[in-house]
């Protein structure tokens, strides 16, 4: 491919695996990222990694001035949306927060392109919209049902999207329905690095892994679930990075809004993870069964047949390749990103 791409949130974790993808297809790539939940560090990782140069600009994406200084300075061809904040429980405590930078860091990135005349986006969506449907597996067709304010603004981006697509026929945008995230690049040089406490199950297994935590709170035993613990659908993160170069080719295929399901389809428990972790580091991963965790469900399966019958598309990983990805990542990193120092091949930061 030969497109400059811009990638909003491209310091992050799905966003650092995904430029790598796109830099060895031979786009050039232009990331957004205020740093906000994310280090440089990523960034010269991927450079490292791909052994080509990328162009980053340290800029809030609700900032129009540097935006349009973005735009203005590079041939963009397409966008892929990643920048916006993404805990659940944070939103719950901070929702202005979250419908201020989510929704409205989209409709700057809108206003934006729409002023330098691009209009083919990917834009990162959540099996979080799906809410606390019991549908086993879930498709695109069952109605979003956002249960906090995180999953409403990826919900409610959703939606802004179809009516902008209506309104301007010319845009092409994909929304990609990302379900569990996990994994590392193999090399082990950029992988998911949570500021403070993680949140989800497979970083804090990882910091268990290294004694950065103790042992991992297992949030209920007691779910309707093979072994009582709550099943879900762990993607590989380079999975989802070549769903992301493939969405990228795809958007030329049609215009107006298209959504997607990325998942394996395939139901993994949390007792049935930390297994697999434990395999993957060489020791068993202490554990302590607690409380249900609030908002929980049982079961978030995908049923990722659209995406498979629309482009081919299908996961090659499993959950073995995700925990030793995963665990290599954090063994040649046990303090994350901090005590990295990568080599740089490029300086262009602005
Ligand atoms: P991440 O926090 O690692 O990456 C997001 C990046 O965006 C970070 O580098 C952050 O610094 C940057 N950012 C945040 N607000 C910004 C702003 N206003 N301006 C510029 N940059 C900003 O998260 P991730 O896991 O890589 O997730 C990427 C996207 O995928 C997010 O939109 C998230 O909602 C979505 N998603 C993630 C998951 C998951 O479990 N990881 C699942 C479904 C959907
Ligand atoms: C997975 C399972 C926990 C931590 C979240 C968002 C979703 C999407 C993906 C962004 C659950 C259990 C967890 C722990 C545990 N993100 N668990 N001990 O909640 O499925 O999905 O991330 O869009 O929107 O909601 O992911 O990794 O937090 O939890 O037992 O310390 O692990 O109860 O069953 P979740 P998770």
């Amino acid at each position: 491919m030969t497109m400059t791409v811009l990638v909003t949130g491209g310091a992050g974790f799905i966003g650092s695996h995904t430029c790598v993808e796109l830099l060895a297809s031979g786009c050039d790539v232009v990331v957004v990222d205020d740093y906000s939940n994310s280090s440089p560090a990523a960034l010269d990782q991927v450079r490292a990694l791909a052994g080509r140069p990328l162009t980053v600009y340290r800029a809030d994406l609700r900032d129009r001035v540097a935006l349009d200084a973005v735009f203005a300075a590079h041939p963009i061809d397409a966008v892929i949306h990643f920048a916006a904040k993404k805990a659940v429980g944070e939103s719950m405590d901070i929702p202005l927060d979250y419908f201020d930078i989510n929704i409205g860091g989209t409709t700057s990135l809108l206003r934006a392109m729409w002023a330098h005349g691009v209009h083919r986006l990917v834009f990162s969506s959540s099996c979080s919209i799906y809410g606390a449907s019991a549908k086993t597996p879930l498709d695109e067709d069952e109605p979003a049902a956002p249960t906090n304010p995180y999953a409403l603004s990826k919900w409610t981006c959703e939606q802004l999207l179809a009516q902008a697509c209506q309104r301007y026929p010319e845009l092409a945008v994909i929304a990609l329905r990302y379900f569990n995230p996990v994994g590392a690049h193999p090399s082990g040089l950029i992988g998911e690095d949570p500021l403070g406490r993680p949140n989800n199950v497979m970083p804090y297994l990882m910091q268990v892994a290294v004694g950065r935590l103790e042992r991992l709170p297992v949030f209920g035993d007691d779910y309707p679930t093979p072994d009582g613990t709550a099943i879900r659908d762990y993607i590989h993160v380079c999975d989802l990075a070549e769903g992301h170069r493939l969405a990228l080719e795809h958007l030329g295929d049609a215009t107006g809004l298209r959504v997607f399901n990325l998942g394996t389809g395939v139901g993994v428990s949390v007792l049935q993870l930390v297994e697999a972790f434990g395999q993957a580091c060489g020791r068993p991963i202490p554990f302590q069964i607690m409380p249900r965790r609030p908002g929980d469900v049982a079961r978030l399966i995908a049923d990722a047949g659209r995406v498979e019958r629309a482009w081919g598309w299908r996961t090659t990983r499993g959950l073995a390749d995700m925990c030793r990805d995963a665990w290599q990542f954090q063994k040649l990193n046990p303090d994350g990103y901090r005590g990295t120092t990568a080599p740089v091949l490029s300086t262009s930061e602005t």
